[in-house]
C-alpha cells in the first residue's frame, strides 16, 4: 500500500488542475482495501475514489483521503465455444484491457479505444463510444462496502445501467468500491460499423478485423479529441441531452439540419457538442479555459487553469444554448 500526505493530484487529473489533497492511498488488492476502510483516518475523513481522472473537475483542494486502486491482474476465469470471461482488476488502465481483447483475438470493447480512464471507473460511468456500451459486456462487478469492508458482488442487471449512467452514480453513490470487473468477450467478434461513416472508414485500411476497427477509432479520436497529455481535458465535457419528441419537432422545423438519434416514441437524443457550435463556442476561450476547436463538447485547459475558469466557461455555454434552444446541458464531468 502506498501512502503520501498533502500531495498534489496533478498527475491524476487528466484536466491538469493542480490542487491537494490531505491523503492519498493507493492499494493493490483487496485486502489492502479492507485495512484502509477500517483505519482511523478513513474512517474519520471523507474519501474520494479516483480512477484515471479522466472524469473530474476539481475545484479546490481536497480535504479528506484520496484513494486509488493499483489492482492490475488481467485473469481468464473461464471460456465455451462463444465466450471468454475476463476477470479484470480495476485499475487496469481501460485502453490497455482494449489492447489486450484486439491482441487476443476477443471481440465487444474495440469500439472503446482510446477511452481514457481505469477499468473501475468504466463499471461506474458506462462508458460509450460509436454505438457501444461497456454495459454490455459486464456480467458482473465486484465491490467492497465501504462502511463494513465486506465484499459484495453486483451482476449486471444489478447495476441499474444507462446512458452514462449506473446505480454507482445514484443509490449507492460512495458506498462500493470497484475492486475487479467480470467481462464477457466474443470469440466470434460481432462488429458495430453502423455509427456514421465507421464502416468506410474502416475498409479504407483493409478487411473488417478487430486490429483494423482498433486503428479506425484510434485515428478518429486522435483527430477529433485532444491529448490530455498536451491540453488538459476530460474529454465529453457535457452529456448529450435527451429531449421531448415534441421539442424536438420544433427545433427541426427551426433547424432542419440538426443531427439526433432516436431514443424512444417520445424521446430524441441530441448531439451537445452540434448545440454548442450553433451558439458560436466552439474555439472560443475564456482565460485559460476554451472549447475545443474541433469538437465543442469538449472544454480544454489551455495551460494552468483553474476548476473554477473551468465552471465558469462550462456555465456561459450552458446559459447560451437554454437560451437559443431550451435545452438543460447537464455536465458529464464531476465537479469535486
Ligand atoms: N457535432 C458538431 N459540432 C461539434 C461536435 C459534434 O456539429 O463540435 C455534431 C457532429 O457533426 C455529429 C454529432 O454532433 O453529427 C455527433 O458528434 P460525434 O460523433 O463527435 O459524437 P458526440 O455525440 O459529440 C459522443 C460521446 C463521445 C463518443 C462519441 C462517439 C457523449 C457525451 N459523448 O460524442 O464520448 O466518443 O459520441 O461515439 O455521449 C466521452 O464521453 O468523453 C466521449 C468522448
Amino acid at each position: 500500500m502506498k501512502t503520501a500526505l498533502q500531495i498534489s493530484l496533478l498527475p491524476y487529473n487528466t484536466f491538469g488542475i493542480d490542487v491537494k489533497t490531505d491523503f492519498f492511498i493507493e492499494y493493490d488488492s483487496i485486502a489492502e482495501l479492507q485495512v484502509a476502510l477500517q483505519s482511523d483516518i478513513v474512517k474519520q475523513n471523507r474519501i474520494l475514489h479516483i480512477g484515471g481522472g479522466s472524469n473530474l473537475l476539481f475545484l479546490k483542494d481536497y480535504k479528506g483521503v484520496v484513494l486509488h486502486s493499483a489492482i492490475k491482474s488481467i485473469e481468464k476465469v473461464r471460456e465455451d465455444s462463444d465466450f471468454v470471461y475476463l476477470k479484470v482488476g480495476s485499475g487496469v488502465v481501460w485502453d490497455e484491457l482494449v489492447a489486450y481483447c484486439v491482441e487476443n483475438d476477443l471481440g465487444g470493447v474495440e469500439n472503446l479505444s482510446l477511452i481514457p480512464g481505469e477499468v473501475g471507473a468504466s463499471a461506474v460511468q458506462n462508458i460509450g463510444a460509436y454505438g457501444v456500451e461497456v454495459q454490455e459486456a459486464i456480467v458482473e462487478v465486484n465491490t467492497v462496502d465501504v462502511e463494513t469492508a465486506v465484499i459484495r458482488t453486483f451482476p449486471n442487471l444489478a447495476c441499474c445501467y444507462g446512458y452514462r449512467d449506473s446505480i454507482f452514480k445514484n443509490e449507492l453513490k460512495g458506498k462500493y468500491i470497484i475492486t475487479s470487473v467480470l467481462f464477457r468477450l466474443d470469440k466470434k467478434p460481432n462488429f458495430r460499423l453502423s455509427y456514421q461513416h465507421l464502416e468506410e472508414e474502416v475498409l479504407k485500411i483493409g478487411n473488417v478485423n478487430l486490429q483494423n476497427v482498433r486503428q479506425t477509432i484510434v485515428a478518429i479520436r486522435e483527430s477529433k479529441l485532444p491529448n490530455p497529455k498536451i491540453s488538459g481535458n476530460a474529454g465529453s465535457f457535457f452529456m448529450n441531452p435527451v429531449i421531448s419528441k415534441k421539442h424536438f419537432v420544433s427545433l427541426q422545423e427551426k433547424y432542419p439540419n440538426i443531427p439526433h438519434y432516436y431514443v424512444s416514441e417520445t424521446e430524441e437524443k441530441v448531439p451537445a457538442g452540434w448545440l454548442i457550435e450553433q451558439c458560436g463556442w466552439k474555439g472560443k476561450r475564456i482565460g485559460n479555459a476554451a472549447v475545443h476547436d474541433k469538437q465543442a463538447l469538449v472544454l480544454v485547459n489551455k495551460g494552468g487553469a483553474s476548476g473554477s475558469e473551468i465552471v465558469y466557461l462550462a456555465e456561459q455555454i450552458q446559459i447560451s444554448v437554454n437560451e437559443t434552444f431550451g435545452i438543460e446541458l447537464k455536465p458529464e464531468v464531476n465537479y469535486i
